[in-house]
């Protein structure tokens, strides 16, 4: 292989500017060139590309957001979009492309591969750590010190008010975020989609922590819950209860930006030399992740059919140590 490229896609994640730099110099080093693919799948469509080099990508590093810039791009769900983007592909003589995104931009990756046959290795760059076949994702330890960060900085005013804080942290249809950040934030419930959330059994516990002298507590609510957002939460148990003077605090897209951890730095790393190394020994069709510390190829397909990151354990872990 001689030319690759380069894109991110979904939602961008702290470490994205990582993990290009590390697919630059490492096609760089084994004589590759490089083609930025500007915003996602829509500059593929659009063949808005720029050239990268080894320097292109200098001082990038510790910068969160993405120098591609990242989209979510209608016209590639479409047979007829992917057809575009695989001849502006070929015009261009890029012959491979590294996919950093979510499950959603692998599933557009497999699609490129098995429809179009362009060589594609996808790296998991989201902070909902919502992929199968990684341990982790790329941002998401940085998305965890901050919506730590921030629930840290709630306690103390709660404390002060003597108050109860429904805070909200992202995930959709995941509640990895949550459950990690209430944990690490000693929060007195977490709320998350895959469980059912019982507003009854809810303002039980708020009871019961009360009587146990809990002045101020900490409600950690996934965006994503059955039972509705933060600030929906709240009004049914105000609504429900005794307990109407809350407040609600979303931490929202905080949670995408700044700087990316170490941890993110180095898996972004790590991730992104294997997976030109992947394109170079002729693989395709196939997505890096790190399990048990190493750093493994998995069919792309994993990334949906092997998602089993939640785990009861945790909750049960929250809910002894909130008493
Ligand atoms: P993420 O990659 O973070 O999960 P999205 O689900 O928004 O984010 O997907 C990013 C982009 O990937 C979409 O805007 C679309 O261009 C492409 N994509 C998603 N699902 C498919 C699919 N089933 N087929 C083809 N392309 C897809
Ligand atoms: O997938 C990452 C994520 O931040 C989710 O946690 C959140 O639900 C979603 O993206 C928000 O996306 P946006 O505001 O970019 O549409």
């Amino acid at each position: 292989m001689k030319h690759i490229g380069v894109l991110t896609s979904g939602g961008d994640a702290p470490g994205m500017n990582a993990a290009i730099r590390a697919v630059v110099r490492t096609a760089e080093y084994y004589g590759i060139s490089v083609t930025g693919i500007c915003s996602g799948y829509q500059g593929m469509i659009d063949a808005h590309f720029m050239p990268l080099t080894a320097r292109s990508v200098s001082n990038i590093i510790h910068h969160g957001g993405t120098i591609l810039r990242t989209a979510r791009c209608k016209a590639f769900l479409e047979e007829s979009g992917r057809e575009l983007a695989s001849r502006n592909l070929t015009q261009a003589g890029i012959e491979g492309v590294v996919v950093i995104g979510g499950d959603g931009s692998y599933r557009g990756a497999q699609k490129l591969h098995e429809e179009q046959g362009i060589a594609t290795i996808g790296v998991p760059g989201t902070i909902d750590n919502d992929i199968g076949g990684t341990d982790y994702t790329i941002g998401f330890f940085t998305a965890i010190n901050t919506a730590v960060e921030a629930i840290d900085r709630i306690r103390d005013t709660a404390a002060s008010h003597d108050r109860i804080f429904f805070v909200e942290v992202m995930g959709r249809s995941s509640g990895y975020i949550a459950m990690i950040s209430g944990i690490a934030a000693g929060a007195e419930e977490i709320l998350v989609p895959e469980t059912p959330t019982n507003i009854d059994s809810l303002v039980e516990m708020l009871r019961i922590a009360k009587n146990n002298g809990k002045k101020s507590m900490i409600i950690v609510v996934a965006e994503g819950d059955d039972a509705g957002n933060a600030m929906e939460i709240a009004n049914k148990v105000a609504k429900n209860s005794e307990f109407t003077d809350t407040r609600v605090s979303i931490i929202g897209h905080l949670q995408r930006g700044g700087a990316p951890s170490a941890m993110d730095r180095v898996l972004a790393s790590r991730m992104g030399v294997r997976a030109v190394e992947a394109l170079q020994l002729g693989e395709a069709g196939k997505m890096v992740g790190i399990h048990h510390h190493k750093i493994v190829l998995r069919p792309l397909s994993d990334a949906w059919e092997l998602c089993t990151k939640f785990d009861p354990a945790l909750l049960e872990i929250a809910k002894i140590l909130s008493i």
